[in-house]
C-alpha cells in the first residue's frame, strides 16, 4: 500500500475513539427510563443481543474494558442469577419473536465462567428468545489462558460460529510489563481447538503502542500470528487513558513507544497483512478472502457498530448486563456500571438502564454519514441524498469546508457523486470523519476525554 507517513503524522490529531458510538455526542440523563422502554416496545427491527460478562482473574495493565477483577466464584454466580432475571424482565418488555441475527458474549473474560455456567445462560436466553436466524452471527471473546474443550463443546452446542482471541503481543518483555503472560503454544492450542470444532471465523486481537514494543519486536509477533492463520485480525491502537483506568499507571510511561515508532509499527503491520493475503477493513481490521468482511467491503455492505465491523447493519442492539451499550435507529442506551445499582434495579423489576441519548434528525443524518465513511472510506452522495432526503452539498456546506485541508493534501477527493478517501486518508479516517461531527467543537479543549488517534 502506498502510505505517506509524513502526511499521516501531520494530520493525525487526538479525537474521540468512535468505537462505542459514532460521534462525540454525549450520553445524558434526559433520556428517561420510560423512553427507553418505549423504544424497546415499539421496535420492529431484527435483534442483535450483547451479553456482558465482566469478570477477569487478574488485570492486564493496558485494559480499557469494563472489567470486574475477582477470584471469588460466588460473586460470579450471583451475577448469573441477576442476568437471568434481567433476561426475564427484557422478555416481558420486548416482542420476543423478533428475529435474532447476532449474538455476542463480551467481557471481561466470558470463559472465566465454566462451560456449564455459559450453557445455563445461553439455554435460558433461548428459552425466552426462541427466534434465532439460521445464519445468525454468534460470537464470543476468549482469553486463551482461560479456555478448554468443555467451553468449546458448549459453544458448538449453541451454534457459535465466530470466536475472538485476545493476544495483544507475544513479546515476553511486553507481556511482563503489561502483566499478561500468554505463551504461543497456549494460544495455538486454543486456536486449533476452535478450528477442530469447525468455527467459521477466528479473530485475533493485537494492540500496538504497548510498553517496550518496537518495530523489531512486533515483527516477531506478526510472524507468529501468520502461523496461527486467523481469518481476521484486529490491530488496535493502544488507548492510554491513565486518568480513567488506574491499572494503566502501573507501568512506566517512558517505556511506551514514541509516536514515530508506533507509526512505523502500524505501517509495517498494514504491509505485512496485505502482503499475506489479508485485506484492510476499516481502520483497524484485516480479513482473509474466506471471511465475510472481505466481500462486504467491495459490495458496500460493511457497517460499524459498538461491537466493531459487521455485515449485519440495521439490527437493534440490546445490551444485557453491567455497563452494556444498546443501539437503536434513534437512540443509544447504556446500563449502569455499578454492580450494587445493577442489582437494586433488577430487584425492583426494572431493566438496569442508566443513561443514553436520543438522536434528533441532524444526529441521525450525521451518524449515517460518519458510519458510511468509517466503514467504506467513501460516501455515495446520490444514494445518501435519496435515503436521507437531503441535498448533500447544501446540508453539509460548512462541514465540507472543514474537509478542504484534506482535499488539498490529496487525502480526500470530492466530486458531485462521491467522496473518496485515499489509502493514507483511510488511516486518518477518524480525523476526517470528525469534520461531520456536530459535537466536536464542544470537545475541543477537553482533550483528556480523548485518546490519541495514533
Ligand atoms: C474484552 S477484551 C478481550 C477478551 C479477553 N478478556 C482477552 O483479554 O483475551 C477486548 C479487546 O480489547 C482490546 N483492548 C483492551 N484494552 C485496550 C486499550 N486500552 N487500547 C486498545 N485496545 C484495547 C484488546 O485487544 C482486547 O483483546
Ligand atoms: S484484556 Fe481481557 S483479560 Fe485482560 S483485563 Fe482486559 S478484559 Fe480482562
Amino acid at each position: 500500500m502506498s502510505i505517506n507517513l509524513e502526511q499521516f503524522s501531520k494530520y493525525s490529531k487526538p479525537g474521540p475513539r468512535y468505537t462505542s458510538y459514532p460521534t462525540a455526542l454525549e450520553f445524558n440523563e434526559e433520556f428517561k427510563y420510560e423512553d427507553y422502554i418505549n423504544f424497546l416496545k415499539e421496535g420492529k427491527e431484527k435483534l442483535s443481543l450483547y451479553v456482558h460478562l465482566p469478570f477477569c482473574r487478574s488485570a492486564c495493565y493496558f485494559c480499557g474494558c469494563n472489567v470486574v477483577f475477582t477470584s471469588k466464584h460466588s460473586k460470579m454466580s450471583r451475577y448469573i442469577e441477576y442476568l437471568k432475571k434481567e433476561i426475564d424482565i427484557l422478555a416481558t418488555t420486548i416482542d420476543t419473536n423478533r428475529e435474532i441475527v447476532q449474538f455476542h458474549f463480551g467481557g471481561g473474560t466470558p470463559t472465566y465462567y465454566s462451560a456449564n455456567e455459559l450453557d445455563f445462560i445461553m439455554t435460558h436466553l433461548k428459552s425466552k428468545f426462541p427466534n434465532w436466524s439460521k445464519d445468525a452471527e454468534i460470537s464470543v471473546e476468549i482469553d486463551p489462558r482461560f479456555f478448554n474443550k468443555e467451553h468449546m463443546e458448549i459453544f458448538k452446542k449453541h451454534g457459535f460460529n465466530r470466536v475472538s482471541f485476545g493476544v495483544q503481543d507475544f513479546d515476553e518483555r511486553v507481556q511482563e510489563a503489561v502483566h499478561r503472560i500468554q505463551g504461543f503454544k497456549q494460544t495455538k492450542d486454543a486456536v486449533d481447538l476452535a478450528r477442530e470444532y469447525g468455527v467459521e471465523s477466528i479473530n485475533i486481537d493485537l494492540i500496538y503502542g504497548l510498553p517496550y514494543q518496537s518495530l523489531e519486536s512486533f515483527k516477531k509477533t506478526l510472524e507468529k500470528i501468520k502461523e496461527l492463520n486467523p481469518n481476521r485480525v484486529a490491530v488496535f491502537n493502544y488507548a492510554h487513558v491513565p486518568w480513567l483506568k488506574k491499572t494503566m499507571r502501573k507501568f512506566d510511561e517512558t517505556t511506551l513507544p514514541s509516536p514515530g515508532e508506533k507509526l512505523k509499527i502500524f505501517k509495517y503491520t498494514i504491509d505485512f497483512f496485505t502482503n499475506n493475503g489479508y485485506k484492510m477493513i476499516g481502520m483497524d481490521h484485516f480479513a482473509k478472502p474466506d471471511d465475510e468482511l472481505f466481500g462486504a467491503i467491495s459490495k458496500g455492505e460493511l457497517h460499524r457498530n459498538f461491537q466493531g465491523y459487521t455485515t449485519k447493519g440495521g439490527a437493534n442492539l440490546i445490551g444485557i448486563g453491567l455497563t452494556s451499550i444498546g443501539e437503536g435507529k434513534r437512540y443509544y442506551a447504556q446500563n449502569t456500571k455499578d454492580m450494587k445499582v445493577y442489582e437494586e434495579k433488577i430487584d425492583k423489576g426494572l431493566l438496569p438502564f442508566e443513561r443514553g441519548v436520543v438522536l434528533d434528525d441532524d444526529d441521525f443524518i450525521r451518524k449515517a454519514v460518519i458510519m458510511e465513511l468509517m466503514a467504506n472510506f467513501s460516501i455515495d452522495i446520490k444514494r445518501v441524498e435519496k435515503e436521507l432526503g437531503i441535498d448533500f452539498k447544501e446540508y453539509f456546506e460548512k462541514d465540507l469546508e472543514k474537509l478542504k485541508e484534506f482535499v488539498d493534501e490529496g487525502l480526500v477527493k470530492i466530486d458531485d457523486k462521491k467522496i473518496e478517501v485515499s489509502e493514507t486518508g483511510a488511516l486518518l479516517i477518524r480525523n476526517i470523519a470528525m469534520a461531520f461531527d456536530a459535537y466536536m467543537q464542544k470537545y475541543i479543549g477537553n482533550k483528556k476525554s480523548f485518546s490519541k488517534t495514533v
